[in-house]
């Protein structure tokens, strides 16, 4: 079973509505939109930019880069899904977003046009990652800078009672939601293949013991979407579900994982 963000299009409506769940409510959170906002605070607010978030779905990032951003500047959001742009324009409202449907391997737009290019949790869900840099780098002005984000799915774990179980469900779960679950790891080598600079990176861990909340919503969330993604028997699934929200219940609870902001220019 492919990655559902691949081409969310493709999925059942019901998946489409768990995905535009997920999105906003990580979106909400406020350890995953703090660190949205400590790259967004790189970004030079006192002149007019030309930004892309690119696989901007529901349009978390790009709803953050509308409300700080100088009030001159141009901002794109583009996505290969129309449900989830859809979503996004009735989010942002009445705005200055334009949302652009496209797939992020052609970008319909002329040689170094934008000053700021984000790809948040985008990469770790295309089959071709390098192809999507080199032509972002295209459509990047020579002194612009990308900013890519990422979740090192690979690190995610959820502890059940024994470890075996751990590693097994965490192995399935993560190989099922992102088509990279490694891309973080990989980046270096990505952003140097595709023509870039890697200039800074940042990481951050969310670990949650006793109580859950970013991990116990993400739990929820997969719970939403385990049946389609055919990885775990519905007991199978029932069981590590029910686990995470007793754990949680009785202050037991364990999860956590690593997030990677990585900041580059075109070489
Ligand atoms: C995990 S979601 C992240 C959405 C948003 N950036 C966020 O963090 O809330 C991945 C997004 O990438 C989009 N996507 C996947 N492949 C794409 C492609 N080839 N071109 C453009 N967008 C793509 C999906 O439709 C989805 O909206």
């Amino acid at each position: 079973m492919p990655d559902p963000y691949t081409n969310p299009d493709a999925q059942a409506a019901s998946t489409i509505q768990a995905m535009m769940t997920r999105l906003e409510e990580r979106g909400r959170h406020i350890g995953f939109s703090r660190m949205i906002a400590k790259y967004v605070a790189n970004l030079p607010k006192q002149k007019p930019l030309v930004v892309l978030d690119l696989g901007c779905g529901t349009g978390v990032v790009t709803r953050q880069l509308d409300k700080v951003l100088h009030p001159d500047s141009t901002l794109h959001g583009a996505d290969v899904s129309s449900e989830l742009l859809k979503e996004a324009a009735r989010l942002a409202g009445d705005s200055r977003i334009k949302w652009d449907y496209l797939s992020a391997g052609v970008l319909p737009y002329p040689d170094q046009y934008f000053d700021a290019i984000i790809m948040h949790t985008l990469l770790s869900h295309v089959p071709d990652p390098v192809c999507i840099l080199a032509e972002a780098r295209r459509v990047l002005r020579p002194d612009g800078q990308l900013i890519v984000f990422d979740a090192d799915h690979a690190s995610t774990t959820y502890a059940q009672p024994d470890y075996e179980t751990t590693r097994c469900v965490d192995f399935l779960l993560t190989s099922a939601i992102a088509t990279h679950p490694d891309i973080c790891r990989r980046l270096p080598t990505l952003l140097k293949q595709a023509g870039y600079e890697l200039t800074a990176h940042d990481a951050e861990v969310i670990s949650e013991c006793g109580k859950g909340d970013y991990w116990l919503s993400s739990v929820q969330g997969f719970s939403r979407l385990i049946p389609t993604l055919g990885i775990l028997t519905p007991a199978e699934a029932d069981a590590w579900s029910r686990h995470m929200m007793e754990s949680h219940e009785d202050g037991t609870f364990f999860a956590a994982g690593a997030f990677y902001t990585f900041y580059a220019k075109p070489s």
